[in-house]
């Protein structure tokens, strides 16, 4: 699959349809957190669940969730059992030298992949690069549900709120969490939308330490610092990270394969807290209609009157 191209189909539509996706955002600047581990569980998860699911990949560079589709279509032709797939879009990286033709190429882009599956998709999972991109902050600004993984390190809490020992210089909020806090701010000004923020932890280890403990308590002080929810993710084990290769999860039936058809009770926590993960995003279990699907039209519009503004200045 080159990235730009899409698989997958959208259902027929005939008539006006108001029916609106719920877009589910992954992110966090901080690097290797676990966001594509996440988008790839959260988006298997919701297929299980039987709802009509659309990934789209802004990491225009690594391309993790889009790996992870094709391996996995490419079991699905052998597989004997049904694989479910979402309707996924990799983002292409704008090529010029300018860097405004590239953010207005990446706006069209970005916009036409929403357009391309709000009204036949109940939820949208992007997975996002671990840079302050311009894409990433225009994905930020349309979460509907923003998540972010971090692990159990200071390191991870400093990108949301300065860590310091000195108790002065502590808690100013940081860079990310700034990007994010300008996010909502956009939202609320344009179409009056509420992002709900979840922190999650990830690579929990299985050995509370000292450490962990600190961790989560300045987890719960940045909740309530910066307005969002603190969860518990996906503790750290092996079957998040060694099925990648043939395009499977926890969920998926992997027993089948198995001495005995058992699974290992770490597998089976795995998937309990698979499922954990999903229902602390507290996601609307039904579509949401005409007023959330106008908010986003009415959003895109906003940033297009701003790109074609930006046209205006340019010089000849
Ligand atoms: N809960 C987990 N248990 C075990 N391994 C994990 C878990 N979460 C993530 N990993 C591993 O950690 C590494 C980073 O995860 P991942 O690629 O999902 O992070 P990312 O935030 O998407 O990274 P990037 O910022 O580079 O896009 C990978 O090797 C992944 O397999
Ligand atoms: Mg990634």
């Amino acid at each position: 699959m080159t990235p730009g191209t899409e698989y997958g189909s959208t259902f027929g539509r005939d008539e006006p349809d108001l029916r609106s996706a719920h877009v589910i955002v992954v992110g966090n600047e901080k690097g290797g957190t676990g966001k594509s581990t996440v988008s790839i569980h959260v988006t298997i998860a919701l297929l299980k669940a039987g709802y009509r699911v659309a990934s789209i990949d802004l990491d225009t560079r690594q391309k993790t969730l889009t790996r992870f589709l094709e391996n996995r279509q490419s079991f699905a032709r052998s597989a004997e059992w049904p694989v479910e797939m979402p309707f996924h879009h990799a983002l292409e990286r704008g090529s010029s030298t300018n860097v405004r033709d590239n953010e207005t190429h990446e706006f069209a882009a970005f916009a036409e992949a929403v357009a391309a599956v709000e009204h036949d998709y109940e939820f949208v999972v992007i997975d996002t690069p671990a840079s302050d991109s311009y894409l990433m902050r225009l994905a930020h600004s349309l979460a509907d549900t923003l998540v972010s993984p971090v692990n159990e390190s200071y390191i991870d809490v400093d990108v949301f709120s300065r860590v310091h020992h000195d108790r002065s210089q502590r808690g100013a909020i940081a860079h990310y969490a700034d990007l994010v806090m300008e996010a909502r701010r956009r939202r609320r000004v344009v179409d009056g939308g509420v992002i709900d923020w979840i922190l999650l932890r990830n690579r929990i280890a299985s050995l509370k330490s000292n450490n962990a403990r600190q961790i989560e308590n300045s987890m719960q002080h940045i909740a309530r610092e910066l307005q969002l929810r603190a969860a518990e993710g996906l503790h750290d084990r092996v079957i998040f990270r060694e099925l990648f290769p043939i395009g499977l999860t926890a969920l998926d039936p992997i027993e089948e394969g198995m001495k005995n058809n058992m699974l290992s009770t770490s597998q089976k926590s795995a998937r309990r807290e698979i499922a954990d993960l999903v229902s602390s995003l507290r996601l609307p279990l039904h579509e949401k209609t005409k007023g959330h699907l106008a908010a986003r039209h009415l959003w895109f519009e906003r940033m297009s009157e701003y790109y074609r503004d930006l046209g205006k200045d340019k010089p000849e």
